[in-house]
């Protein structure tokens, strides 16, 4: 059998110094759709993404919020899994720093370039940028205010000097320049590889600092423990780490690497295009084919960032408009490799313009004609065509594969998407130009509907089968409505002729795939949500202090009560039934699919004698959210459902679920 070609693709390894927001789905979304783009075309795939989880950082905002370094990573390690799930992310590993499979490499590397002498030991003087985490040169900081400040976020830079083994990278440097110039493809837009060369590698490069002793949150050095391995050969190395590399079943490795390509940001591109290639070159290895630096998400003029505090979430936006309308509108609105606004208005607008209008108006009436017309029956080709109108949009749908394979294979997604969206606005036309609801009228023009009729449908069927790396779930809602179940109508395959969608299937009609949205008014409801989110946080920090000052108080507690801390401790949170069934051989047991918004659980409760599970779907039930998870019966219950008890005269119990207020959205906290 012929092996598939394979592709792997990875994302920077994102620090988990707060919760990842929309910058970083950004680049995950573009991942996985090119991951899924890939997969259409029959490539083996492979898709990396995780966490960055060590550094002074993460040290000190665990020391802030009170619970250990581990701890904290933990926590959002879990929440950034949950955000991925949410958005569709079909990831093949999450990779953590803080794992044993990964820490043991980066000690191996690290030991090996110190026998090989690329590593050596010295001091380090600089002034450093805590919250970024770097060291700079006095010629890299920046004035303002009359104070030099850090060249990435413009906050004052400390003195600080320190033992350090360091990386000899002027030893690689004319070598690199020389891969560099030799291989066109390798950083791309190819505008950052002029800046490496001209900005780093050709006034020379300096050796790189890779060891800390101020802070003890990383990977030891195992050969010198008061050193921890600094930053970047820790978080580099994740990305072979991941496929085994360097112990015994490293068969991924050997699968998949080079990697296909790194998406980075732009600004971490000067550490996978000259520290990265300069490792994996000393470590014999070749290079990922191409690393590839996107721009940024703006807010207004600044980079959002976790540092600064200025970030978008996507939660929200997904709980309201879905996750199709999030990963469209971040893929379509910028050109890859360009900065853009994040705006809510320029969201709500493309999700009216693009989605609503454009795509959802095209599938609702080319279905409801055919529903109207052939009773809902799509007909046989017929040889009846008019060239002028018909030929064109043939043609260019025929194409269209071609044009958005091209945009992919650049990374261009908003590219791809516009080629998708030319067909989309010349089928809306066509309509207009053909009028089947005039030719419906006359009998004698059937098979001349027919034709019309056809035309429409199988580019719909394109135009599905193409946004299927965009949107997980938009494409099979049109494949229902066309009456498509056969997998390969929706491959890539299918795309190769155009004019094959097969009489006899039988089209739908079914919701509107993108309800039209009154932009002004939903602009105040997202802005709304912004201030309660404002507000919350106002109130956690009210609730901290009042916490603070309790503590200093020192007052014991009462024999049978229980402290502010230790009620602080249990997560009730509002939790709706998704579905709720009778557990198999069980008297009491009924089974629970619980939405809490962002994620789903799976709960039991012994309640089978008091509710019929019809009865409780759609509820709003209280959920006791961090009871640690147990099996019963086989089924892992992740949760406690709250409820009350009334004793009867007769000596039995009658049971109630607690319920909440149905305007209280999935998952509320309750407190
Ligand atoms: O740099 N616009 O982690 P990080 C677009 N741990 N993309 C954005 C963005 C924005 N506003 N904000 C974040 C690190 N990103 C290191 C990486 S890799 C071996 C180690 C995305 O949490 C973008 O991909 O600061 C950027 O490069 C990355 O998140 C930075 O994440
Ligand atoms: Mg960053």
């Amino acid at each position: 059998m012929e092996e598939k070609k394979t592709y792997y693709i990875t994302t920077p390894i994102y620090y988990p110094s707060g919760n990842m927001h929309i910058g970083h789905t950004y680049t995950t979304v573009a991942a996985d759709t090119m991951t899924r783009f890939k997969k259409m075309q029959g490539y083996d795939t492979y898709f990396l993404t995780g966490l960055d989880e060590h550094g002074q950082k993460i040290e000190k905002k665990a020391q802030e919020a009170g619970v250990t370094p581990q701890q904290y990573v933990d926590k959002i390690a879990e929440e950034t899994k949950a955000l991925w799930k949410l958005m569709g992310i079909e990831n093949d590993d999450f990779i953590r720093t803080t794992e044993e499979r990964h820490m043991k490499i980066v000690q191996k590397i690290f030991r090996q370039f110190y026998d090989q002498g690329d590593i050596y030991k010295s001091e380090y003087e600089g002034m450093y940028c805590t919250p970024c985490e770097s060291f700079w040169t006095p010629t890299q900081l920046v004035e303002k205010d009359g104070q030099k400040v850090c060249p990435d976020c413009g906050r004052p830079c400390q003195p600080m000097k320190e033992e350090s083994y360091f990386f000899r990278m002027s030893k690689y440097q004319d070598w690199l320049i020389d891969y560099i110039e030799t291989h066109p493809d390798f950083i791309q837009p190819a505008k950052r590889a002029n800046e490496m060369i001209n900005n780093f590698l050709k006034p020379g490069l300096q050796d790189l600092c890779v060891s800390r002793t101020s802070f003890s949150w990383g990977v030891p050095v195992d050969f010198d423990d008061k050193h921890v391995v600094y930053v970047w050969i820790d978080a580099l190395s994740n990305y072979i780490s991941a496929l085994g590399y360097g112990t015994d079943h490293d068969e991924l490795f050997r699968k998949y690497w080079p990697a296909d390509v790194h998406l980075v940001g732009k600004e971490i591109v000067r550490f996978h295009t000259i520290y990265w290639p300069i490792m994996l070159h000393a470590l014999g290895l070749p290079l990922p084919k191409q690393v590839f630096a996107h721009g940024w998400l703006l807010f207004g003029m600044d980079k959002m960032s976790k540092s600064k505090g200025n970030v978008v979430y996507p939660q929200p936006i997904v709980e309201r408009y879905g996750v199709d309308a999030l990963r469209y509108y971040l893929m379509r609105e910028m050109p890859f490799g360009a900065d853009g606004n994040y705006t809510n208005e320029s969201f709500l607008t493309r999700m009216n313009a693009d989605l609503a209008n454009d795509l959802g108006n095209l599938v609702s009436r080319t279905v409801a004609m055919l529903e109207k017309y052939f009773d809902g029956v799509i007909p046989a080709w017929t040889n009846v065509t008019d060239e002028t109108v018909d030929a064109p949009l043939w043609e260019h749908c025929a194409k269209l594969p071609k044009l958005v394979e091209e945009q992919m294979d650049k990374l261009q997604f908003s590219q791809a998407l516009s080629e998708i969206w030319k067909v989309i606005g010349e089928c809306n036309k066509y309509i207009d130009v053909t009028q089947p609801w005039v030719l419906g009228k006359d009998p004698d023009k059937k098979n001349r509907l027919s034709t019309v009729l056809l035309m429409l449908a199988e580019c719909v069927r394109f135009v599905a089968v193409l946004i299927r790396p965009f949107m997980p779930s938009t494409p099979d809602k049109i494949f229902a409505q066309l009456g498509i179940s056969d997998p390969l109508l929706r491959s890539w395959d299918s795309l190769s002729c155009f004019g094959t969608l097969p009489a006899g299937l039988k089209v739908k009609k079914g919701d509107a795939l993108f309800p039209r949205i009154d932009v002004q008014k939903e602009l105040e409801v997202l802005s709304g949500k912004a201030e309660k989110k404002e507000e919350k946080d106002a109130a956690k920090q009210e609730k901290k202090e009042q916490k603070a000052e309790k503590k200093q108080e020192k007052k014991p507690i009462p024999e049978g009560c229980i402290g502010f801390e230790d009620f602080e401790k249990i997560q009730l949170r509002v939790a709706r039934v998704l579905d709720c069934e009778r557990v198999e051989k069980s008297e009491k047991l009924l089974k629970f699919r619980l939405s809490l918004g962002s994620e789903e659980r799976t709960v039991l409760s012994g309640i089978a004698k008091f509710h019929t599970p019809e009865e409780l779907i759609g509820k709003k039930l209280i959920l006791l959210a961090n009871l640690a998870p147990r099996k019963i019966m086989g089924i892992e219950s992740q949760g406690m459902l709250l409820s009350a008890v009334r004793q009867n005269e007769d000596g039995t119990e009658t049971l109630r679920l607690l319920t909440a207020d149905p305007i209280m959205p999935d998952g509320a906290e309750i407190g």
